[in-house]
C-alpha cells in the first residue's frame, strides 16, 4: 500500500512566501508557527520559504515570536518572517501587498508560489478574497487560498461563500482546512480499513451493528464566547470533523487506490447520508455556559447527538451515531464499530482512538485460563506512541500539503455543500425550539438527556 500517497521532495517544491493574515491570533501562536518549524527542522520545507504576517497594528515580527510558547523554538521564523501593516478593507493597500512581495520574490528566483493562509473568521475572510481577488492576486500563478472553517452556517449561507469564492479563484486554487483530516489516524483510516483484509471483508452491514462516532472534550469554550455563541457544537464540530470521520468510515476507498481521488471518495459517502429522523436528536448546553458568555436567553448548544443513515447498500439498517460536547467528564475522540454477535456469543469492538493516545483497540472474548469455564473481554491494542515513538501535528501536515498542491486531504466545496445539506433537518428543528436543556460540567455523554 505504500503506492497510495505520491511523494514530493522538498527540493521540488517552488520557493514559497506564505502570507498569514491572522498572525496574532491564537491558532498561528499555537499550531501554525510552530508547525512551520518543525517542517523546517524536519528537512520537509522548501528550500526558499519566506513568512510574511499581516497586521493592522504596528507590530513587529520579534513580538510575535516572544509571544510564542517558551519551549519553541524559532530560528528559522527570525531569519525568515517579515510583517506588513495594512488595513485589509482598503483596496489601494493591496496593491502596496503586492508591490513588497514582488520585492520579496526577486530575492527568491523564479516560479515564486504565494500561499494565503487566512486564519480569520468568515465575515472577515470573505472580504479579503473579494478584494485580493479584485487586485489581481488570483490571477498570478501559483497563488493559493488557504481558508479555515466554518465555511457557512447552513446550506444556503455556504452555498453563497462558495459562489463568492468562486468568482475569483478557481477550486483548484482554494485550500478548505479541516485539520481532522490531516490527523495520522484519519490518515492511517485507509491503510487500517483496506491494508488488513480481516477489515476489508468485514467493513459493511452484514458484520457491522452499528458505528459511534465520538468526540468528547473536557473543555469548555476556552474565552471564546463571541465565536461560540454564533457557531455552537454542530457547526463546530459535527458539521466539519465528525461528518468527515464518519466518510472515512464509510466510503469506498478501494475503488479507487490514489489519494489523490479520496475527495471524491469522501463526496460519494456523503451523498449517501441522512439525517436518521426515527431517533430523537438531541442539543444540550452545559449549565455555567449562558453565564460565561454573558447571554442568560443563550440557545447555542455545547453538546449535539444525532444519528444518521445511509442509502449505500453496503452501509443500510447502520445507525451511524455522532455525538460531541464541550466540558465533559473526558476528553475522547474515536470512532467505535460494534460488530453483531453471532449465535449466542457476544459482539466484538473495534475502536480507533484518534485521541488521546492514538491507536486501535480491538475488543475479544477469550476464555481465561484454568479449570472453570469463565469468559471475559479483553483489548488487543496498537499505541501509536509506544509503537513508533514519534507524531505528527495535523497542521504541519496542512501545511505541507498545501506547499506541495497536494488537496487530497483538504475539503472540496461539494463536501462542503453536502454535509450543510445532511444537517439541515436538525438546524431547523432546532431553530424553531425555544429552549435547550442544561446538563452539568463533567457529565458523560451518554447521560445527556435533551
Ligand atoms: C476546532 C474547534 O476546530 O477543533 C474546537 O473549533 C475544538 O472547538 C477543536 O476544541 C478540537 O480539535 P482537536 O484536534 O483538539 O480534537
Amino acid at each position: 500500500m505504500n503506492d497510495i500517497r505520491t511523494e514530493t521532495s522538498p527540493h521540488a517544491i517552488p520557493p514559497t512566501i506564505l502570507v498569514i493574515v491572522g498572525i496574532t491570533g491564537d491558532l498561528s501562536k499555537r499550531k501554525l508557527l510552530p508547525a512551520i518549524e518543525k517542517l523546517v527542522a524536519a528537512g520537509a520545507a522548501p528550500d526558499k520559504l519566506k513568512i510574511v504576517g499581516i497586521t493592522r497594528r504596528d507590530v513587529s515580527a520579534k513580538q510575535v515570536l516572544q509571544a510564542l510558547p517558551d519551549e519553541l523554538p524559532h530560528g528559522f521564523l527570525t531569519q525568515n518572517m517579515s510583517m506588513f501593516q495594512m488595513d485589509l478593507s482598503v483596496s489601494a493597500d493591496y496593491k502596496k501587498l503586492d508591490a513588497y512581495l514582488h520585492e520579496l520574490e526577486i530575492g527568491l528566483g523564479e516560479g515564486v508560489q504565494r500561499l494565503f493562509y487566512l486564519s480569520v473568521p468568515p465575515q472577515i475572510s470573505q472580504p479579503i478574497v473579494k478584494l485580493l481577488g479584485k487586485n489581481g492576486f488570483a490571477d498570478k500563478p501559483g497563488t493559493k487560498l488557504l481558508l479555515e472553517k466554518p465555511f457557512g452556517t447552513d446550506l444556503e449561507t455556504a452555498r453563497e461563500l462558495i459562489e463568492q469564492t468562486k468568482q475569483h479563484f478557481a477550486e483548484e486554487q482554494v485550500y478548505r482546512i479541516d485539520h481532522y483530516l490531516a490527523k495520522d489516524m484519519a490518515q492511517n483510516m485507509i491503510v487500517f480499513r483496506e491494508g488488513n483484509a480481516l477489515l476489508a471483508h468485514t467493513w459493511n452491514n452484514e458484520f457491522i451493528e452499528r458505528i459511534d462516532i465520538v468526540a468528547s472534550e473536557k473543555i469548555g469554550i476556552e474565552g471564546r464566547a463571541a465565536f461560540y455563541e454564533q457557531t455552537g457544537a454542530l457547526r463546530d464540530l459535527v458539521q466539519s470533523h465528525l461528518l468527515q470521520l464518519a466518510a472515512l468510515t464509510l466510503m469506498h476507498p478501494s475503488v479507487t487506490r490514489n489519494l489523490r481521488n479520496i475527495c471524491q471518495c469522501r463526496i460519494d459517502a456523503l451523498r449517501q447520508l441522512h439525517i436518521d429522523e426515527s431517533v430523537p436528536f438531541t442539543r444540550a448546553q452545559y449549565s455555567s455556559y449562558a453565564d460565561e458568555v454573558k447571554n442568560p436567553g443563550s440557545l447555542t448548544e455545547t453538546f449535539a447527538d444525532i444519528t444518521l443513515k445511509s442509502t449505500d447498500p453496503a452501509w443500510q439498517g447502520v445507525p451511524i451515531r455522532i455525538v460531541t460536547g464541550k466540558a465533559l467528564d473526558k476528553k475522547a475522540t474515536e470512532i467505535k464499530i460494534t460488530y453483531k454477535k453471532i449465535n449466542e456469543y457476544e459482539s466484538n469492538e473495534l475502536l480507533i482512538r484518534f485521541q488521546p493516545n492514538e491507536g486501535i483497540e480491538l475488543r475479544l472474548w477469550t476464555k481465561v485460563p484454568g479449570y472453570e469455564w469463565k469468559v471475559e473481554n479483553h483489548s488487543l491494542e496498537l499505541d501509536f506512541q509506544e509503537t513508533f515513538n514519534t507524531s505528527t501535528e495535523a497542521y504541519e501536515q496542512v501545511l505541507l500539503d498545501a506547499l506541495k498542491s497536494d488537496q487530497s486531504l483538504f475539503t472540496t466545496s461539494e463536501e462542503v455543500i453536502e454535509s450543510w445539506r445532511i444537517l439541515a433537518p436538525v438546524q431547523h428543528a432546532w431553530s424553531m425550539s425555544p429552549t435547550i436543556s442544561t446538563y452539568k460540567p463533567g457529565s458523560n455523554y451518554d447521560h445527556i438527556a435533551g
